[in-house]
């Protein structure tokens, strides 16, 4: 090791040492004779004094050629700064190391955007097609860390409770259901293809199967879905699955798990948990209150529901709908009209067919059309509803309760937004339980898994599955932070009739049930035991604790938004010798 100390280290009490430090240059500024280098590397900063006193001839010449990013190493002694050049912002500030001796390792060319920025003015792809020089900066460093302590965190974890890591393959079978898949060629069977896992989810089953009892991994999954800020094409999962289990078994130990990351690791993150333990919710509790399955819970605005007290409204609109049903944006009743036509245009794309808003005056509620209609008790039974008081805005949307709640969901989180409602130094976890099992696809004409095909319906629901699909329960949970999912799991079936009875609601023939889990279907005849699971997202994880708008800013290498990654320029064409080899020809 050529350093002795790292560039983030030096403190007062090292007055006098003799050190060697390297890495790279940040600034460079010239004060008469005297040149002040800020040295860094990923651990902070140093300030380098030059003296031309105090070093070589030649030394010094070749110093004042540096510019920034150049690779240099120093030697030099610690010195104290005069009192009035201290920089109590920099953990080094109160010392200067007077350089003897540097070597230039590299020169650099000027880079495409500065390095001593958070880069958040920085066009994306710029940062991604140089990504290397993007991860010098002091937020990145910062990032990676705070992933690699959590996924140490998740290791030791998981160990100490008695839980083992297994690597399960990454070339794996398609199954086709829930997001699309990646195809892998293969050469020695022509025509024929892997697929690449997105999740560990059956081989975890099997390892249930095969007896480990308790299994996890630091999984990557693939899935070639439409990017989001919170969706990679390949991210990683701490997957997890444990054997004679309940649900509250497997939700209080990722609780605990987090928990203590959270106490354990607050010098890293600042963050802190708003409910210990985790608030708990129904999925229709989320919908009805929060029009969201994974509600941001850091600030109330709860949906209200004043269907009742408007059904014989003299205001035809609310009269004439299946459901009415608001939000209150508290004091916003100053809203101009072009602000509240903002709010109208913004429910109407949400598939909303309108929006009424209503302001909260001293006087009580006013509001062009609906205000005069309204009578004294309707208005009396909104502001009983929303809690609204004097200065509030009343955002209402009549309409049918799927698509009222889904507009006022978004609406909630967009006046969240704009009225900075939510502490982004809280981090508000809650699980949300009691899914419907199945959906039914409006478009394919055919019910869909919620979670996914492997999760066990509630026992009291079995019964159910042949008449009545949508009133199954399955025993899924969601963990969810700032309207965020932040991990998915659910007990499962581990009998193969059950299995069998939910692959066929899902219109799956026994043939094709064999031919694509064959596997599973076979394996639940060999004694396999109750099971259950989840896998909580370590990228999405790393994101809620970094406070990062979106998952590529904790991802060292992602791709952008198109699923491209623009430093190595992929995906790219094969060459015709490849598609040949793999018995694989491109029509475009
Ligand atoms: P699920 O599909 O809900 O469950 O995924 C679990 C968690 O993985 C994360 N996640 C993603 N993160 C980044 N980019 C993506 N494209 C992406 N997709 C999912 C989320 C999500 O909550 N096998 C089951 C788990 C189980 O039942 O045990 C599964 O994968 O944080």
């Amino acid at each position: 090791m050529r350093k002795t100390h790292t560039a983030g280290a030096l403190r007062a009490t090292d007055e006098g040492k003799s050190v060697i430090l390297a890495g790279w240059v940040h600034r460079r500024r010239d004060f008469g004779g005297l040149i002040f280098v800020d040295l860094r590397d990923r651990y902070g900063m140093t300030q380098i004094t030059l003296d031309p006193q105090r070093v070589p001839a030649e030394v010094f010449k070749a110093v004042e050629g540096i510019r920034a990013e150049y690779v240099i190493e120093v030697e030099g002694t610690v010195h104290l700064r005069p009192e009035k050049m201290r920089n109590p912002k920099l953990a080094t500030g109160d010392v200067e190391v007077f350089a003897t001796k540097v070597i230039i390792h590299n020169a650099a060319k000027v880079p495409p955007f500065p390095i001593d920025t958070d880069g958040t003015d920085v066009d994306e792809n710029l940062r991604l097609k140089y990504r290397y020089l993007d991860l010098r900066r002091e937020r990145m460093a910062r990032n990676l860390t705070l992933r690699h302590k959590l996924i140490k965190h998740m290791r030791d974890y998981m160990d100490r409770n008695g839980f083992i890591e297994v690597e399960t393959p990454i070339l794996f079978k398609s199954t086709p259901e829930g997001a699309r898949e990646y195809l892998v060629p293969s050469r020695v069977h022509p025509g024929e293809f892997y697929a690449l896992p997105q999740s560990p989810q059956q081989l975890k089953q099997l390892l249930m199967v095969g007896g480990i009892e308790r299994y996890f991994q630091i999984a990557r999954c693939f899935r070639d879905e439409d990017q989001r800020a919170d969706r990679q094409p390949e991210f990683t999962q701490l997957d997890v699955e444990m054997s004679f289990v309940d649900r509250d078994d497997v939700m209080a130990l990722i609780e605990t798990m987090l928990v203590q990351f959270t106490t354990e690791q607050a010098a890293l993150h600042g963050k802190r948990l708003l409910y210990t333990p985790f608030r708990r919710l129904t999925f229709a509790e989320a919908m009805g209150r929060y029009g969201n399955d994974k509600p941001d819970l850091r600030f109330g605005m709860e949906i209200f529901d004043v269907t009742v007290a408007t059904r014989d409204s003299q205001f035809a609109v609310f009269a004439g709908a299946p459901g009415v049903r608001g939000i209150v944006a508290p004091g916003c009743a100053a809203y101009t009209r072009k602000q509240t036509d903002e709010l109208i245009e913004f429910a109407r794309k949400e598939g909303a067919k309108g929006l009424v808003v209503l302001h909260h005056d001293p006087e009580g509620i006013r509001g062009s059309g609906a205000g005069a209609k309204l009578s004294e008790a309707e208005k009396a039974a909104l502001i009983a509803a929303g809690g609204s008081k004097p200065g509030d805005l009343l955002l209402l949307v009549a309409d049918a309760e799927g698509i009222a709640l889904n507009a006022l969901g978004k609406l909630r989180v967009e006046m969240g937004t704009r009225l900075k409602l939510a502490d982004p130094n809280v981090l508000a976890f809650a699980w949300v339980v009691d899914f419907p099992m199945f959906t039914w696809d409006k478009d394919d004409s055919r019910w869909v898994p919620n979670h996914h095909l492997f999760t066990a319906p509630r026992d009291e629901d079995l019964d159910k599955f042949e008449t009545n699909p949508g009133e199954v329960k399955g025993k899924q949970y969601d963990l969810v932070c700032n309207g965020y999912e932040a991990g998915g799991g659910s007990i499962r079936i581990h009998r193969r009739d059950v299995q069998l009875r939910v692959m066929s609601l899902l219109g799956l023939s026994l043939e094709e049930a064999y031919k694509k889990f064959g596997h599973m279907l076979d394996a639940f005849e060999y004694g396999a035991p109750p099971h259950g699971g989840i896998a909580p997202g370590v990228d999405r994880l790393a994101m809620l604790f970094a406070g990062e708008p979106n998952i590529r800013e904790v991802i060292a290498f992602p791709k952008n938004q198109q699923a491209a990654d623009v430093m190595l320029g992929i995906p790219s064409a094969a060459t015709d010798k490849q598609l040949k080899e793999l018995s694989v020809s491109v029509t475009l």
